[in-house]
């Protein structure tokens, strides 16, 4: 049986968990975490997920600042809304934008409002902040429990569409830049620091940092997360073929919620059908490492909960004694 402790010597700064609504990414990246924690790694685990869930588990309040787990040595956590990452992009790019925006004509500060609303750009941000993270080097290892799939394709997309993007608005900016640039100078008007053009490919310069640290894979890793089901089967499909599209690679499956010792019509029928789709995905990805979590009977919560995921992330203990 598969299990993740080949991660503990990988020397990985980023672990994220990806996979669709429900599937187990909170409690899995919370096991994970609780582990390389109790190695003695300072870890921290974020999570970009709306719904708060990581409170719940650690029945701690978790903020939008670094804080360190009740009563677990070495466990940070945080939870970021996309407002607070906003917050946070204004708060960095804000004043340069305003300065280089305001040069070209005459707006209100409130451009930069209108600029970080364009699409895309808190996960843009929000990608940043863990470059930041990796960079400033506080942490051993960063665990990252991301928002519900289809929101995680298009998180690992940004950083190209980004490029693309930016490429296209340096080309437009250019040449407006150049044509105030040929009037300011006709009236004796000094040119600003930093222009647009200069921060944009400043932009530009960050975007391709961040998907070199996501497609390094020693030191980058995506865990995608599933049901033994049609569903989650076909969705991890998709989702690996997009990875393989960006070039980031992917080592392990985590398989949720499976029956294990069905002693009755209805478990015997549901195992049968689970097993169906297990044996698939083995199949249609030797390379990869498939970890089974059976299905408990009782929800995952709190610590000594979290503990039991990750005997079985860990140790390829099957145990159901919650
Ligand atoms: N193996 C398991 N056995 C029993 N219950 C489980 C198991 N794994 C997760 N759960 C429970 O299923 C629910 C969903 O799990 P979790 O919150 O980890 O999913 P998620 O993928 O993070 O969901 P979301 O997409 O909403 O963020 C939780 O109540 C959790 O306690
Ligand atoms: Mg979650």
């Amino acid at each position: 049986m598969s299990d993740l402790r080949d991660l503990e010597s990988s020397g990985k700064k980023v672990v994220m968990f990806g996979g669709k609504g429900g599937v187990g990414k909170t409690t899995t990246s919370s096991a994970t975490a609780l582990h390389f924690a109790n190695l003695g790694k300072k870890t921290l685990l974020i999570s970009s997920d709306p719904t708060q869930s990581l409170s719940d588990i650690f029945e701690t309040e978790i903020q939008a600042t670094e804080i360190q787990v009740k009563g677990v040595r070495n466990l940070f956590a945080v939870e970021i809304s996309s407002e607070e990452i906003l917050k946070r992009w204004k708060e960095k790019f804000g004043p340069e934008i305003y300065e280089a925006v305001s040069y070209l004509a005459p707006v209100k500060p409130e451009i930069v409002d209108y600029i970080g609303s364009a699409p895309g750009i808190d996960e843009e941000f929000m990608l940043d902040y863990i470059n930041e993270l990796v960079k400033e080097d506080r942490y051993d290892i960063i665990i990252w429990d991301t928002a519900p799939a289809g929101h995680t394709l298009h998180l690992l997309n940004m950083p190209v569409e980004f490029i693309n993007h930016l490429t296209a608005a340096v080309n437009i900016y250019t040449s407006v830049q150049s044509y105030v640039d040929r009037i300011r100078s006709g009236l004796g008007v000094k040119k600003k620091r930093r222009t647009i053009v200069e921060i944009i490919d400043g932009w530009k310069d960050l975007s391709g940092e961040i998907l070199r640290l996501l497609k390094d894979p020693t030191k980058t890793e995506f865990i995608t997360v599933t049901i033994p089901e049609g569903l989650g089967i076909n969705q991890t499909t998709r989702l690996i073929k997009e990875f393989g599209r960006y070039g980031l690679g992917l080592e392990h499956i985590i398989v949720n919620y499976v029956v294990t010792d069905p002693d009755c019509d209805f478990h015997k029928k549901r195992y049968r059908m689970q097993q169906k789709y297990i044996a698939k995905l083995k199949k249609r990805y030797p390379g990869l490492k498939i970890v089974e979590i059976p299905l408990f009977p009782t929800e995952i919560k709190g610590v000594e909960r979290i503990k039991k995921i990750e005997e079985v992330l860990f140790k390829s203990q099957l145990s159901q004694s919650l």
